[in-house]
């Protein structure tokens, strides 16, 4: 990989290698996003569970549109993969992400925090970390304009993962949080890379051979909505109801005040206090 906006780190790289066994890696010291290093890389030929891996992100990016600040201090990858299951279900591997990305915080800074449907990771109600997945989703016609795959690789899935680690809360937008800011200040970023990494492959290899099933079991837990009400904000829908579940898809399921119960693919969820009496 060429200069410009991709500054690979030698150092960041054979610290990973160690931790991450035979997994390829591109350690980068600055990037812009390493969404685009790892779309980059996967263009080229790189191989399911590649990794890129930055210190810190010019442009960072998040869900929705919006910029993910990604000053040192935090842990930003990009993971490639190949999935074998049908296109349709490569959304859900944001939730497998999501899933393992709290155990691994759970196992190296004994924090637990919970996981805003679809993909945020919060700790006290502030955000530590949120996951994006970027792929060629098909359309329903079931053309989606997957391009047939370059070299007989299957089409790349990029899930990106950030996770503040050390950072200072000021150099992060208000309602954030980091490790460090919530007492667990001696986690080793590349160990808790190598730790989601251990955690997302065990479920990643049981989504590809049983599906979403026992996924969903694992991740209910950690979904701190269900009974309660919450502000739904799905495309241009604003909706009030009570979260219920997760459906066989990934899906959230909200009794809406309307009485109607209805299951989202995406959206953005807000907890409401509770209603009674108002
Ligand atoms: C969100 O909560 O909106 C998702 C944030 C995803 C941020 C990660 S950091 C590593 C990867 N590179 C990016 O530019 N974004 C993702």
């Amino acid at each position: 990989m060429g200069p410009g906006p991709f500054l690979r780190d030698a150092e960041l790289e054979s610290i990973l290698a160690r931790h991450l066994g035979g997994r390829p890696v591109h350690g980068f010291r600055q990037v812009g996003s390493t969404m685009d290093a790892a779309h980059r890389l996967a263009a080229e030929g790189a191989p399911e569970g590649a990794l890129a891996v930055a210190m810190r992100q010019e442009q960072g990016r998040g869900r929705l549109g919006r910029t993910w600040a990604s000053p040192e201090g935090g842990a930003y990858l990009s993971l490639i993969l190949r999935p074998a299951r049908p296109p349709s279900e490569t959304p859900q591997l944001a939730l497998v992400a999501g899933l393992a990305a709290a155990e691994a915080i759970r196992d190296a800074a004994c924090l637990s925090p919970s996981i805003r449907w679809p993909n945020d990771l919060l700790v006290n109600g502030k955000k530590l970390g949120g996951i994006l997945a970027e792929g060629r989703w098909p359309k329903a016609d079931g053309q989606g304009g997957l391009r047939p795959p370059a070299s007989g690789l299957r089409p790349h899935v990029v899930i990106g993962i950030g996770i503040n680690v050390s950072t200072d809360p000021a150099h992060l937008p208000e309602g954030s949080t980091s490790l460090a800011a919530e007492g667990a200040s001696r986690v080793s970023r590349e160990e808790l890379i190598a730790g989601l990494c251990r955690r997302f492959d065990a479920w990643y290899d049981g989504w590809t051979r049983q599906g979403f099933a026992p996924v969903r079991e694992a991740l209910r837990p950690w979904i701190g909505l269900f009974g309660h009400p919450i502000q739904l904000t799905a495309g241009s829908e604003q909706l009030q109801g009570t979260a219920q579940d997760l459906d066989e898809q990934g899906r959230l399921v909200v009794r809406l005040d309307s009485g109607i119960l209805r299951a989202f693919e995406a959206g953005e969820v807000t907890l409401l206090r509770s209603r009674e009496g108002t």
